[in-house]
Order: structure tokens, then sequence, then C-alpha cells
């Protein structure tokens, strides 16, 4: 496979637990996990694939750490490279900002030229809004550990099935 990495919080619980996951599905050392508290171009740049763990904070925001990397991301030029998110959202709590922040980073990457893979069906979620939908989908994997924790384990490992076929 192609350089590939994951880049999260390693200050989370949930999103770090949701990673480690993920991670595990790929056989071993395939995919690189990086820490989003300390990401700098150059390392974000060295990847062809992404895998970015974008939880949603503040009523329909990103998390501090991936808003302070946005003025760097908006600068790059992402041709050529494949990225896949996945968001962690509670559409009970917040069911007209469900999983904004994964919408927030997709526009941005898609804008700088990335190719963004991994989109998953709405099925089975109920909420009002959000601006993680592409159509009728939403532009990553979303995962409620508030509300639906126990679909997690069979999501996630879908969802890894699902990158195995776009990442080369
Ligand atoms: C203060 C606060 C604000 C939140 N705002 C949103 C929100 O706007 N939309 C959403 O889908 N989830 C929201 N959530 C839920 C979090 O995304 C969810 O708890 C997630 O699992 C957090 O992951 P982390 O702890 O790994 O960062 C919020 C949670 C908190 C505590």
């Amino acid at each position: 496979m192609k350089k590939t990495a994951i880049i999260y919080s390693f200050n989370t619980r949930k999103t770090t637990k949701v990673a480690e996951r993920i991670r595990e599905g790929f056989a071993d050392d395939q995919v690189v996990a990086i820490n989003a508290e300390d990401i700098t171009g150059e390392t974000f740049l060295s990847y062809d694939q992404l895998i970015l763990g974008v939880p949603t904070w503040f009523d329909g925001e990103l998390p501090n750490y991936w808003d302070e990397f946005m003025p760097e991301l908006e600068g790059m030029d992402l041709s050529g490279k494949k990225i896949a998110l996945f968001g962690l959202g509670d559409q009970v709590g917040y069911p007209e900002n469900f999983l904004d922040g994964v919408g927030i980073m997709a526009d941005v990457l898609e804008e700088r030229g990335a190719t963004l893979v991994g989109f998953t069906p709405t099925e089975g979620y109920t909420f009002e809004s959000s601006l993680a939908l592409r159509g009728d989908r939403f532009a990553g994997l979303a995962i409620d550990y508030e509300n639906q924790g126990s679909m997690n384990k069979e999501r996630i490992s879908a969802w890894v099935e699902e990158l195995k076929k776009v990442f080369e």
C-alpha cells in the first residue's frame, strides 16, 4: 500500500479508540499513527493517503487542534491525495449540527484538490441537519459513541473493508 497515515488527537479517548480499531483493520504497520496535536504541513504532505479523525465540538465546529491547522491546510495543494474522514458526533445531543466537523474539513480538503473516499449512507442515524452530508451520504464514517456505541465495531470494520478497496 502507498504511504498511509491516520491522524487524530492522541489526547482524546473516544476518537483514539476508533482510530486504533481502524488501524487494527489493516495489516501490521501499513498505517502510521500521527498525533494531530503536533501535525506539521510537511508531515501531512509526506503521505499519499490519509485517514483523519474529526470529532465535532462547540456546537458544530472543529476541535481546536484541527482548527489551528486550517490556515496551513487552506494553502496546500492536495491533488493526488486520497483522504478518508471518520467523524464522531452525538445525534441526540446535537441534532442540528451532527458531525458538522466532517463537513467543514471535507469542504477544505476538496477545495484544495484532495480526493475524498469512504463516504457512507445515512440510514440508521436520526438528526435534523449536518454539514457532513454530500447528497444522501456522509462525507466519511459517522460514529456516535453516546447513542449507538454498540454499532461501532460493525460500522468501523465495514468502513475499513471499503477503504481497502479504494486505497492503493
Ligand atoms: C461541548 C461539546 C460540544 C459538542 N458539539 C457537538 C456538535 O455540535 N455536533 C456533534 O455531532 N457532536 C457534538 N459533540 C459530541 C462529540 O462530538 C462526541 O462526544 C465525540 O465522541 C467527542 O469525541 P472526542 O472526545 O474523542 O473528542 C459535542 C460534545 C461536547 C462535549
